[in-house]
């Protein structure tokens, strides 16, 4: 059967809304407790096996539409040795932040083969035993380089900013390499097996519009020209981002990721024709009874109105307080009722 999933992403023909979770793998699941261990995130992603396991397991256990590739936006610059690690219940923590023209030196190109064979021995594992697409992934530009500016994670993105701001150059330099460094691991993971491809820009919603396009955006647009080139859909995802989904767009993208604070019927507005769109249920709003759940799930299906370009998702990431018996039944609920009309 052709992948509903890979059809919306095109706008092509299909009957069913497609559904997946970003980060469905792990979180919530106790399966993904039981077998991911102590100690950073990395040391799990290691494993292909353990990796490969993990990523099945949410496809198993939900029935969704794709599988997204159980690893993180941070892997290829640990990978090169930038010194970045995962802490558990914070995130992206970095030995040394990047602050100077110096520190570009410490960031080489990628060699996926050599640097992150094990993410590509996953890839091949679990495309062997899934029935559906397998996503890849990378964080984007704008988004890594806030974790390595800002040495952790930030609210305000202060450092980010003012380097953004007070020396241009060099903060072109640096996503400019963060951009090729995307490209040729999503390059690698899609040669490997993947379908589709999304570009994490989590963070750039706490951009305004012309820092945005000024400084951003021709940075991502890199990574979609360069994965163009590859024949599968490239998704462009971030939080907030209501003001920049046009600009996101134009980056070059099939499919836009909206959150939950825009409608699906305005962010069509703000996308031309032909881009479909993913998401946007609230995470937050699936800790509700479950008549709750249900009718929020229904406004999202009645707002895009059986739009062909549609792939439901929530708005961010399952969050570990989610029952998975609940996301379950949304799977369930957006099959049983996403009708989707002829293109
Ligand atoms: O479905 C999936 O989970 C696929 C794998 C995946 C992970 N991270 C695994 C992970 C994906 C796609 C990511 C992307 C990622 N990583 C993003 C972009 C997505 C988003 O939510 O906006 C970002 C910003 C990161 C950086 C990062 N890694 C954060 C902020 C955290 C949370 C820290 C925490 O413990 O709450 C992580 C850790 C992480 N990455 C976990 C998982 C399953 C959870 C913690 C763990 O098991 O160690």
């Amino acid at each position: 059967m052709p992948s509903p999933f890979l059809a919306a992403a095109r706008g092509e023909p299909h009957d069913t809304v497609p559904v997946w979770f970003m980060r469905q793998a792990g979180r919530s699941l106790p399966e993904y407790r039981a077998i991911r261990g102590e100690g950073s995130i990395l040391d799990a992603i290691h494993q292909p096996e353990v990796a490969a396991e993990i990523t099945l397991q949410p496809v198993r256990r939900y029935g969704v539409d794709a599988a997204i590739l159980f690893s993180d936006i941070v892997v290829p610059v640990a990978a090169i040795g930038f010194g970045v690690d995962v802490a558990p219940g914070t995130g992206p923590v970095v030995e040394t932040p990047f602050s100077s023209a110096a520190d570009l030196d410490r960031l080489r190109p990628l060699e996926p083969e050599a640097d992150t064979g094990y993410v590509l021995d996953t890839v091949r594992a679990v495309v062997g035993e899934l029935d559906v697409p397998l996503i890849g992934f990378a964080g984007a530009p704008f988004t890594v380089a806030s974790y390595l500016i800002e040495g952790r994670p930030s609210r305000t993105y202060g450092k980010t900013k003012a380097l953004m701001l007070g020396d241009p150059v060099l903060f072109g330099e640096l996503l400019d390499r963060l951009a090729h460094m995307a490209a040729d691991s999503i390059t690698s993971q899609v040669q490997a097996g993947a379908s589709a491809f999304q570009l994490f820009d989590s963070w750039a919603g706490a951009l305004s519009p012309a820092h945005y396009e000024r400084f951003v955006l021709p940075h991502s647009r890199t990574v979609f020209e360069r994965c163009g080139e590859l024949g599968v859909p490239g998704i462009h995802f971030g939080v907030n981002t209501g003001e920049l989904l046009g600009s996101m767009a134009a980056a070059g993208p099939d499919v836009v990721g909206v959150d939950w604070r825009t409608p699906l019927s305005m962010a069509r507005g703000r996308v031309p024709e032909g881009i479909a769109l993913q998401g946007n249920l609230d995470p937050a709003a699936c800790l509700a009874p479950w008549p709750a759940v249900e009718a929020e799930v229904r406004a999202v299906l009645a707002d895009n109105a059986g739009h062909p370009g549609h792939i439901f998702n929530l708005g961010h990431g399952v969050t570990p307080d989610l029952d998975p018996g609940v996301l379950e039944q949304v799977v369930d609920l957006v099959h049983a009722e996403g009708e989707v009309r002829s293109p």
